[in-house]
C-alpha cells in the first residue's frame, strides 16, 4: 500500500524499510479508535467551516461504513500498509477521491497516534477494572464462607499467629481494590485530548479542540502541543499500575502453589483449573498459578521497555515512540489473560479447612496469647514472654503442645498459671478476641467483605 508522504521521494521504498518501519502488525487493533477519532475530527472540520459541511458529512458517513465493514470482516486490513492511520485514510480516499483527501487537514499522524493510544488504553483500563471487580467479588464470597475458618498466619514462612482464611483472602482483596483505584487515577491523567497539537507546533487553522474532546468523551485538551504529541507518561503509569497488579497476583499465586503441595494441602484446585504430568500419573499441578507468577516478568519487562524508550528522546515526536504500543499492549493483554484464568481458578478451588486447622494447632501459634494471659494476671509483658518461651522449649523437649502440656508443668515455670490458661490459648478464642479494626476475627472479616462489596458497586 502506498505511503501518505510520497511527494518528496523519487524512489520506491525498499521492502526492507517498509517491513522494519511498519507498525500495522500491532497498531491495527486500534482501528475503531482511529476511525472514531477521525469522525470527531471531520465533524469539527465541518462545524468550523474549515472544510465544507457536505464534505465533512460524506467523510463521516464513509468512515462509519468502513468501521462496520472491518468489524463484520467484509473489509480486511492491508498488512502492507505503514500503519493503521495510513490504511484508514487510504481506504477513505480510494472511496471518496478528493473529499477523502481533506480528512487530514490540520492534523498529523503524531497527534492522531497520541489520540488513538489514549482512546485504546482508556477502554482497556475499563475492561481490566471490570475483571478486577470480578476477582473482588469472588474473594468476598470465599472470605464470607470462610470468615471463621482458622489457619496459621505466617511470618518468615514460619507459623506465627492464628488468623482466619477469610482474613487472608481479604488481604489480597485490599490490594486489588487499590489496584482498581490506581487504574482510575491513571485514566484520569490519560483522559485529556491531544488532537490539535499537529505534528508538534499546533496549527494555523481555527480548530475547535474542545468540541473534538467533548465528542470523544475527554475531560479536557492538552495545553502544550509539544507535550501533546510526545507525552507517553500515561503508558508508563499504566504499565506501572499493571506491574503492581501482577505483583499481587504473583504473590497470591505463590501461596496457591504452596497450599496445593502435599506439605501444606490447604486447598485443592478444581480439575478444570489444573493440569497433569505426561509421566507421573499421580500429579496434579497448579500450572495457572505458576504461569501467572511467571508472566509477571513480562509485564515488569514492558514497564522497563517503556521507561527506556522514553528516557533519551528529544522533543517532540521520534519514531522510537512507535515502540510504546507493543510494550503497553503486551502488558494489557498479559494482565487480562492472567485474570481470565486466575479468577475462576480461585472461585472453584476447594478449601481444606481441617488441614488448615491441624496446621494451626501444631506450631505454638497461640504462644503470644499464652503470654498475654500472664499479662492479664499482672505480669509485665517482657517477663510473660520469657516464661512462655520456656514453656515452648519444654513442650518441644517433651513432644507436647501448649494445649496438651499438664498444668503442673505450667505452674512449675510460673505460679500465676491456673486451668484458665487452656481456655485462653484455645485457637477459636485467640482469633475471635482479635477484634481491633483490621484484625482477623470473623466479625471483622465480614465487615471487610461489606466494605469491599460497597467499593465496587
Ligand atoms: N506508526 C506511528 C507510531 O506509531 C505513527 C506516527 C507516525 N509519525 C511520524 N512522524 N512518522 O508512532
Amino acid at each position: 500500500m502506498a505511503q501518505l508522504w510520497k511527494g518528496r521521494f523519487k524512489k520506491e521504498l525498499a521492502k526492507e524499510t517498509n517491513d522494519f518501519n511498519s507498525s500495522i502488525g500491532f497498531d491495527s487493533r486500534m482501528f475503531e479508535e482511529d476511525i472514531k477519532g477521525s469522525i470527531a475530527h471531520a465533524t469539527m472540520l465541518g462545524a468550523t467551516g474549515i472544510i465544507e459541511k457536505s464534505e465533512s458529512e460524506k467523510i463521516v458517513n464513509e468512515l462509519d461504513k468502513i468501521l462496520g465493514e472491518i468489524k463484520s470482516g467484509e473489509l480486511s486490513i492491508d498488512m502492507t500498509a505503514e500503519d493503521i492511520h495510513t490504511f484508514i485514510e487510504g481506504e477513505l480516499t480510494s472511496r471518496l477521491g478528493q473529499t477523502g483527501k481533506r480528512l487530514h487537514t490540520a492534523r498529523s499522524r503524531n497527534d492522531q497516534v497520541a489520540l488513538d493510544i489514549r482512546l485504546t488504553l482508556r477502554r482497556e483500563i475499563d475492561e481490566i477494572s471490570e475483571q478486577l471487580k470480578g476477582l473482588v467479588e469472588v474473594l468476598c464470597n470465599k472470605a464470607q464462607e470462610h470468615s471463621s475458618t482458622i489457619m496459621p498466619g505466617y511470618t518468615h514462612l514460619q507459623r506465627a499467629q492464628p488468623i482466619t482464611f477469610g482474613h487472608h483472602l481479604m488481604a489480597y482483596c485490599s490490594m486489588i481494590l487499590r489496584d482498581i483505584d490506581r487504574l482510575g487515577d491513571v485514566k484520569k491523567r490519560m483522559n485529556i485530548c491531544p488532537l490539535g497539537s499537529g505534528a508538534l507546533a499546533g496549527t494555523t487553522y481555527p480548530l475547535d479542540r474542545e468540541m473534538v474532546a467533548d465528542l470523544l468523551g475527554f475531560d479536557g485538551v492538552t495545553q502544550n502541543s509539544l507535550d501533546g504529541v510526545s507525552d507517553r507518561d500515561f503508558c508508563i503509569e499504566l504499565a506501572s499500575a499493571l506491574s503492581l497488579i501482577m505483583v499481587h497476583l504473583s504473590r497470591f499465586s505463590e501461596e496457591i502453589i504452596m497450599w496445593c503441595s502435599w506439605e501444606f494441602k490447604f486447598v485443592e484446585l478444581d480439575d478444570a483449573f489444573s493440569t497433569g504430568s505426561s509421566i507421573m500419573p499421580q500429579k496434579k499441578n497448579p500450572d495457572i498459578a505458576e504461569l501467572v507468577r511467571g508472566k509477571s516478568g513480562r509485564v515488569f519487562g514492558d514497564l522497563t521497555t517503556l521507561l527506556t524508550v522514553m528516557k533519551g528522546i528529544a522533543l517532540a515526536y521520534n519514531k522510537d515512540m512507535q515502540e510504546d504500543k507493543e510494550a503497553i499492549f503486551d502488558a494489557v493483554d498479559t494482565v487480562k489473560m492472567c485474570l481470565t484464568a486466575f479468577t475462576p481458578m480461585i472461585d472453584t478451588m476447594t478449601v481444606l479447612k481441617d488441614n488448615m486447622r491441624l496446621a494451626a494447632a501444631k506450631g505454638f501459634i497461640n504462644a503470644t496469647d499464652c503470654a498475654d494471659y500472664l499479662v492479664g494476671k499482672g505480669l509485665a509483658f517482657r517477663d510473660a514472654y520469657k516464661c512462655t518461651g520456656e514453656l515452648v522449649a519444654l513442650c518441644i523437649d517433651k513432644g507436647l503442645t501448649l494445649e496438651t502440656l499438664p498444668i503442673g508443668e505450667y505452674k512449675a515455670i510460673c505460679d500465676l498459671f491456673d486451668d484458665g490458661v487452656y481456655e485462653a490459648i484455645n485457637l477459636d478464642k485467640c482469633v475471635n478476641d482479635r477484634k481491633v479494626v483490621g484484625s482477623p476475627c470473623s466479625e471483622n472479616v465480614l465487615k471487610q467483605v461489606e466494605i469491599a462489596r460497597n467499593a465496587i458497586k
